[in-house]
């Protein structure tokens, strides 16, 4: 399908601000992931030159395709934001995000407040579909709260204003990340627009993935808190792989983080990169038995070797 830059059935890693960097996207994509997001990115951050924010837009060629999520409400910084973008980038696509709940974001107008102002909403996409070299896409979620869903409306917004696919999480912004995704909202989107909708919100297996796509008819599915401390979901969803066993599946897991945790130390150096890493070590721990040593430990950890002889007590430890 033009401008659509993954397969039908593919399987993404969702944009999640502090966790997909740069080594965890190449460790994602490396296990399966077919398209991966950068974090999210403020357009007004790049407006005003900010450092920090320019560095969250930094990949490799390992990572990619890659969509570069940006967001804000004001549109001279989205149109400042895609053209900074066009100058610097090659992605895949620019997504821009109307469905952060977080209050910081939404009290500012901007992410998920953004389905509350649908006419402030199509301004904004239409403004970066004319001046982007890239497919534009839009994240969003079922609305802002139970009185208020409106995705079906807000999709046909997206796609009036240009859009070229579209994301739908199937909770409100109320809800935060509570209750379960509606696949229900999400196949109703899929009905009533003719543009690519990828279904977001509790993919976690074959099992889940399977039924999304069926359930929604949607064109793709994205993973988002499954690849947490287990990048290799995206293999497994492909594969059909419901019960591995799970002291084999344990030492891959290790495998796997240790080379997440070198592909950080190559992108940020070994000081920050641990410092960064231990969250991502938490959830690599996650089910392994007698744990609360081994999170205090990774609290602490302050090199590549500290982290290495936390996986060698934990492998002792399934
Ligand atoms: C820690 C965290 C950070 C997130 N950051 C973003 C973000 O930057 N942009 C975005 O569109 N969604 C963000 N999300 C939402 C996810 O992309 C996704 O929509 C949500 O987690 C539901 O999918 P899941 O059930 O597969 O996790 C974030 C979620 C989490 C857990």
């Amino acid at each position: 399908m033009k401008n659509i830059p993954f397969n039908k059935n593919s399987i993404l890693l969702a944009p999640m601000a502090g966790i997909t960097d740069s080594g965890f996207r190449r460790i994602c994509k490396e296990h399966g992931a077919d398209c991966t997001y950068s974090e999210m990115i403020s357009s007004k951050g790049l407006f005003y030159n900010d450092e920090k924010t320019r560095q969250l837009m930094s990949y490799s060629t390992h990572e990619e395709p890659i969509i570069l999520q940006i967001f804000g409400s004001d549109k001279e910084c989205i149109k400042y934001a895609v053209n900074y973008i066009n100058r610097n980038f090659t992605p895949a696509a620019i997504d821009i995000n109307m469905g952060c709940p977080a209050p910081k974001i939404f009290n500012n107008g901007d992410g998920c407040a953004l389905m509350g102002t649908p006419e402030k909403a199509y301004d904004i996409i239409k403004a970066a579909k004319e001046v982007s070299d890239f497919p534009v896409s839009v994240k969003f979620r079922s609305g802002i709260s139970s009185r208020t869903i409106n995705a079906v409306e807000f999709a046909k917004i997206c796609e009036s204003a240009g859009a070229d696919f579209i994301t739908v999480h199937g909770r409100t912004r109320d809800q935060f990340y509570s209750g379960n995704s509606d696949m229900d909202i999400i196949k109703r989107v899929v009905e009533n627009v003719s543009i690519p909708v990828i279904a977001n919100g509790d993919i976690s297996d074959y099992a889940s993935a399977h039924k999304a796509l069926m359930h929604t008819n949607a064109y793709a599915v994205m993973v988002g808190r499954a690849a947490l401390g287990n990048p290799a979901v995206f293999e497994q969803i492909k594969s059909g792989c419901c019960d591995a066993d799970s002291t084999q599946t344990n030492h891959y897991i290790f495998e796997i983080a240790d080379r997440h945790l070198q592909y950080v130390i190559e992108d940020k150096g070994e000081f920050q990169a641990v410092k960064e890493f231990r969250k991502h070590l938490l959830y690599y721990l996650k089910g392994i038995k007698n744990a609360s040593v081994l999170k205090q430990m990774s609290c602490k950890a302050i090199s590549y070797n500290d982290c290495m002889k936390i996986f060698d007590i934990a492998s002792k430890n399934i």
